[in-house]
């Protein structure tokens, strides 16, 4: 594979969406799988990413399953889950700006029995709560990022997607199952090695490519053993 058109076409990719979220000046209503849902600016928007939109469509929710959904930001992926016969769903994201379109989208659907979107950097708004699914499509760059829009799309280091792997295992129910997406615009090894160094195994479950080269893979991970 050329690296040259990979980290060109992934450069394009992250300009396309950073450049669709910030042309956002306020609350718009989207259509998303026949569900209207109001996004609100500095939110990422699903619809603008190929990868969100393949995880959202790849869920793998089973009926009655309590869900965690990390990296909610404006929680459509949380509120796909419930559509999808979730029992329960608790949204975890970041940024206040996304919290909110999550917030105003559940009490405006009288969802807040079913859905919780909750505030705070990774596992720190969940207690001692145990799921049978997470879902998570993180920030996929190893980049330093400029402001809270970049942030969806930029882990400086990979701070955050270490310490997710570190600490999913310990939010899973005994069969749990973790799903996530990532995408060559990150680096692919290294978020599948984290994944088998934290005790995980895993198989991919639907695959795309972005323009000619960047592959996006959606994959299944369990407990080894
Ligand atoms: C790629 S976006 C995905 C948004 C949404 N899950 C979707 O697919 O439409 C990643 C989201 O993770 C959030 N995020 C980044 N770092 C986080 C952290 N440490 N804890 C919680 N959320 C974080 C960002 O603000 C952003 O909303």
């Amino acid at each position: 594979m050329n690296k040259e058109i990979i980290k060109a076409e992934s450069n394009e990719f992250q300009d396309a969406i950073l450049r669709s979220v910030n042309h956002h000046k306020g609350p718009y209503l989207v259509d998303i799988l026949g569900i209207d849902y109001w996004m609100f600016e500095e939110s990422f928007d699903p619809a603008y990413a190929k990868p969100a939109m393949l995880l959202i469509n790849n869920q793998g929710v089973e009926k009655g399953d309590e869900v965690l959904v990390q990296f909610s930001g404006p929680g459509v992926d949380a509120r796909i889950a419930y559509e999808n016969g979730a029992s329960r769903v608790v949204s975890a994201e970041r940024f206040e700006m996304p919290w909110m379109c999550s917030r105003y989208n559940t009490l405006r659907n009288n969802l807040e029995g079913s859905i919780d979107n909750r505030l705070g950097d990774l596992f720190d708004c969940v207690d001692d709560e145990r799921f049978d699914l997470i879902l998570a499509n993180p920030p996929f760059r190893n980049m330093i990022s400029e402001g809270k829009v970049e942030s969806a799309l930029r882990d400086e280091g990979y701070v955050t997607l270490k310490r997710f792997w570190k600490e999913v295992g310990g939010y899973l129910k005994e069969c749990g199952r973790v799903r996530t997406v990532f995408s060559d615009v990150g680096d692919m090894d290294y978020f599948y090695s984290l994944a088998k160094e934290n005790g995980f195994d895993f198989r991919i479950v639907a695959k795309e490519k972005y323009a000619s080269s960047v592959r996006v893979e959606v994959a299944e991970f369990w407990r080894r053993g």
